[in-house]
């Protein structure tokens, strides 16, 4: 049985990864921060869940000794640019050096569209440019042709949507307790991925040549799905989909630009993980859909799924279920 370990596995994308490798018979250690935090993997067979702070390096090169590839999952929505730095930037080069030391040969990396590795500084928001400040870590570290240290994938989903996300989920739940729905950024466009075709796209880099041959470059795919949206529609298909005021959802007020900001920084200083923050206003000023210049899902036989069939059936079974925050709590 080939050994995986994974980063971020108690997660929203995490959870799903972490099935899909158990069904196609690997052996999973998880490392958490918190074994609280993981109570949703404790069901799965073949899984070890280890707690161990993963920034410390050591701790990681001995986690990883015996396996064969590692997927890093962890990532942060909201911080300032130490906490981003840290996450995104630091733990992929101590998550690299660890391969090396470990020998471990392939390295799985979520990462992010609009991150860009040749020029992580381009990107409009600290997320998006310290996630491509990660991915060029990762290239140079990992190397190319003969010489590689490890195979390297790194995956660039737009949002991704499932039964426990944090983005249709939040707008059919807003919508059922607020008169009108304040939204900054109503025209961005997206390009919503299933999760579960997330999870197919790191099970094939892991297992059906999906990582780059020894001699060529790392492997970079945008996972997209079928259809772009803007988020005004995306806001309104929430509410359609989960029934809200007879599907008819409440009145999109568009914020401009200095309202967004204003409505973004309140979120930020209540207790909690925000909403929504300046930094993620940022992101928005691109569009988070496939470039067409990198290969997608396809590339790895996987279609990609439409979303109305799926979040149709989630949105109205979370909705009756008082929605997403009542299904899954998690200790942070
Ligand atoms: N969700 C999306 O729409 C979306 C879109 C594009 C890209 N992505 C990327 O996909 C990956 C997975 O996303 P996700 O939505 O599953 O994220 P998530 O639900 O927030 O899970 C991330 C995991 O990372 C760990 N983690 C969080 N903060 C950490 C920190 N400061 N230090 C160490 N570990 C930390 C947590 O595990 P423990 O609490 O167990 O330690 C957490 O379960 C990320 O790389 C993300 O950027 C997601």
């Amino acid at each position: 049985m080939k050994k995986v370990l994974i980063l971020g596995g108690s997660g929203f994308v995490g959870l799903h990864v972490c099935e899909k490798l158990v069904a196609h018979e690997w052996h999973l250690t998880v490392l958490t921060r918190r074994m609280a935090n993981a109570q949703n993997l404790l069901t799965l067979p073949n899984l070890t869940l280890l707690e161990v702070d993963v920034h410390d390096e050591a701790a990681l090169t001995h986690a990883l000794a015996g396996h064969d590839a590692v997927v890093n999952l962890v990532a942060i929505l909201q911080g300032d640019q130490a906490q981003f730095d840290r996450v995104h930037l630091e733990l992929p080069k101590k998550l690299a050096r660890a391969c090396k030391a470990a020998g471990v040969r392939k390295l799985v990396h979520l990462s992010a569209l609009g991150a860009n590795a040749d020029n992580p500084q381009a990107a409009p928001s600290m997320y998006l440019r310290s996630k491509g400040a990660g991915e060029a870590a990762l290239i140079e570290a990992a190397g190319a042709g003969l010489n590689s240290a490890f195979e390297l994938a790194l995956l660039r989903p737009s949002v991704i949507f499932g039964a426990e996300d944090k983005f249709l989920n939040v707008f059919a739940e807003l919508q059922r307790v607020l008169p009108v729905m304040p939204l900054a950024g109503a025209h961005a466009r997206f390009q919503p991925v299933w999760v579960e075709d997330v999870a197919a796209a790191v099970v094939s880099c892991l297992e059906r040549g999906g990582m780059a041959p020894a001699d060529a470059a790392p492997r970079i795919l945008e996972l997209c799905g079928p259809e772009v949206f803007e988020l005004e529609d995306l806001v309104h298909l929430a509410a359609q989909l989960s029934g809200i005021r007879g599907g008819l959802g409440r009145p999109v007020l568009e914020l401009p630009e200095w309202a967004g900001r204003l409505q973004a920084r309140l979120m930020e200083l209540a207790p909690g993980t925000p909403k929504m923050s300046r930094d993620n206003l940022d992101s928005m000023r691109v569009d988070n859909v496939a470039s067409g210049k990198l290969p997608g899902l396809e590339s790895l036989g996987i279609t990609p799924s439409a979303l109305r069939p799926i979040a149709q059936e989630y949105l109205t079974r979370n909705q009756s279920d008082h929605g997403v925050l009542g299904i899954r709590q998690r200790a942070h």
